[in-house]
């Protein structure tokens, strides 16, 4: 098992696109700086996906302009299209020199319906357009980053063959990815599944380009992460205060919180680099940005203390 683990922050996306109310830009900044604070040094800070689609997350550029520029920590954004990209670079441009480091990632999903719904496209027609999406990143000089999901379980087709995520990892590697993070869209997994996944990822990829991005919606999250330690992952994908969901999947909740997380990580003496203080601090502002009070686990029983 390894040292030292990645913890990678997602709540700025994958969690305010989910939420009821949107979070005004300067707060979300806010919510940033303080993740950024408590020691994460990747963050998913915003989409440059259809405002129509996620109004949430409407002000991706003005966010992406004005990220905190923090030593070590770099930031990534969801790029759906040959337009998001577009509107990414517009955004890079504007911040200009001095701008911390920010990668694109993209998405698409194992299971066709789920793909459709999300995307508006065949899982057929994405990777198309992501064999000219990716290179098309790389060349104006940015990181790109990988998700497939429903790779657990589909909202509409339910059980969904690994072997089918286990192919688009391979090809989004072999376009240029530098990981793809398994997603469980609707937080169906359960451990032995996880290593059945990783199983047959193993001649595919090498452990530190896979990450697991678990959503905790039935409470295997944490679960299915210590069987991923035990299969060699390193980078665990996390939302503060448990935030978050997929608005194209029905039912499916929060992520594993960031804290829940980081707590066990601690106790089996792994290092993240994370001061958990910090972390339920960060946790705490999110409760207070969003109005309601979050599913985190170690969040609510640090502040019942
Ligand atoms: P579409 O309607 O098929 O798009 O949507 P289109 O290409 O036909 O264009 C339609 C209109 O949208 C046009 O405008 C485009 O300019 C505009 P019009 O000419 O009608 O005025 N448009 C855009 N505008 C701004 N930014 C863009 C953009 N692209 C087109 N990038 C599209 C296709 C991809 C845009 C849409 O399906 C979309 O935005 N989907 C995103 C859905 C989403 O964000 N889902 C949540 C993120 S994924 C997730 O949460 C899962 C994950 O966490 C992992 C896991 O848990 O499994 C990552
Ligand atoms: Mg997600």
């Amino acid at each position: 098992m390894a040292h030292r683990v990645t913890v990678y922050e997602v709540g700025p996306r994958d969690g305010l696109q989910n939420e009821a109310r949107t979070v005004p830009t300067a707060d979300k900044l806010a919510l940033i700086g303080a993740l950024a604070a408590a020691g994460l040094r990747r963050i998913e800070a915003s989409s440059f996906v259809s405002p129509r689609w996620i109004p949430q997350l409407a002000d991706a550029a003005e966010v992406t302009a004005a990220l905190p520029a923090v030593d070590g920590t770099s930031y990534v954004v969801l790029v759906p299209n040959a337009k998001g990209l577009d509107r990414l670079a517009v955004a890079l441009a504007r911040a200009g020199e001095g701008h911390p480091p920010v990668e694109a990632a993209v998405f698409l999903s194992a299971s066709e319906t789920h793909n459709r719904k999300n995307l508006n496209r065949t899982v057929a027609e994405t990777l198309g357009e992501l064999e000219a999406l990716v290179p098309a990143a790389l060349a104006r000089g940015l990181r790109v980053r990988g998700y497939v999901s429903t790779v657990w379980g589909c909202p509409y087709e339910g059980p969904v063959d690994p072997g089918r995520a286990a192919e688009i990892v391979e090809r989004l590697l072999a376009l240029g990815c530098h990981q793809v993070s398994l997603g469980d869209t609707i937080g169906v997994g359960t451990p032995n599944q996880t290593r059945r996944i990783l199983g047959l990822l193993r001649a595919r990829a090498r452990p530190e380009q896979i990450a697991l991005h678990m959503h905790d919606t039935r409470g295997t999250a944490l679960a299915n992460v210590l069987a991923g330690l035990e299969e060699g992952v390193t980078t665990f994908d996390a939302s503060i205060g448990g935030l978050g969901g997929c608005p194209y999947a029905p039912g499916a909740s929060g992520n594993l919180a960031t804290e829940d997380l980081v707590y066990m990580l601690d106790g089996m003496g792994l290092e993240t680099g994370v001061d958990f203080r910090k972390l339920v601090a960060a946790g705490a502002l999110a409760q207070r940005l969003v109005g309601r009070t979050l599913p985190g686990k170690a969040l609510q029983a640090e502040l019942a203390r």
